[in-house]
């Protein structure tokens, strides 16, 4: 995908669930000259998400949706994108799986986070599946998002070295840490920058 940025950021909306790790760094990465994009919404399906502290101390508006209904949800959803003139998502530990109706509409335009090496272990738990089966790496990849689970075109991987001892805590931290570098540089990367 290359959008030309032209004279002015990107419009983007962050999706997330939890503690908003990668939306820190995301937000932090936008205030950088390099960066293509501005967040400028932070979108949640859980009201508790830690990360939606990020939405006031960066003065980023937020939305909080409960997915219950999922079609009107993200026929809501759709709207408050527009307002807000959104033109790219960032999912970031986002836990709700978009419809195709809705990834249709922001076709080539929605990236995600995963924490392992696509194709490998697409889906939950990729710490412990990737430690019972005596991986000697793993990783984080940023991808498009298309209709099928953690299955998009890949963009960029970051490969981390699993040790003798290693836990699936453990594992964890140092991925979440690649993480953090990853999905900027996959965002310049898609830019053409
Ligand atoms: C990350 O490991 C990401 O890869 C996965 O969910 C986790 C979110 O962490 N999709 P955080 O909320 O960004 O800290």
């Amino acid at each position: 995908m290359v959008l030309l940025t032209g004279y002015r950021k990107i419009k983007t909306a962050v999706f997330i669930s939890g503690t908003g790790s990668n939306l820190k760094s995301l937000i932090n990465f936008s205030k950088t000259k390099k960066s293509p994009i501005s967040i400028n919404l932070i979108i949640s399906n859980n009201s508790k998400a830690k990360g939606l502290n990020y939405a006031k101390l960066n003065k980023i508006k937020k939305k909080v949706l409960n997915f219950k209904n999922k079609n009107l949800t993200e026929n809501n959803l759709l709207n408050i994108l527009k307002k807000n003139h959104i033109e790219m998502i960032c999912l970031a530990g986002f836990m709700k799986i978009l419809s195709n109706n809705f990834i249709k509409k922001f076709k080539g335009k929605i990236l995600n986070i995963h924490p392992s090496l696509l194709p490998k272990y697409k889906g939950l738990n990729t710490y412990k599946r990737a430690l019972n089966n005596k991986e000697k790496y793993s990783g984080c990849t940023v991808h498009f998002v298309n209709s099928k689970l953690d299955s998009g075109e890949i963009i960029l991987r970051k490969r981390v070295k699993i040790s003798k001892n290693e836990t699936e805590a453990s594992l964890a931290k140092k991925i979440l840490a690649q993480e953090h570098k990853l999905y900027p540089k996959a965002i310049i990367k898609i830019f053409n920058l």
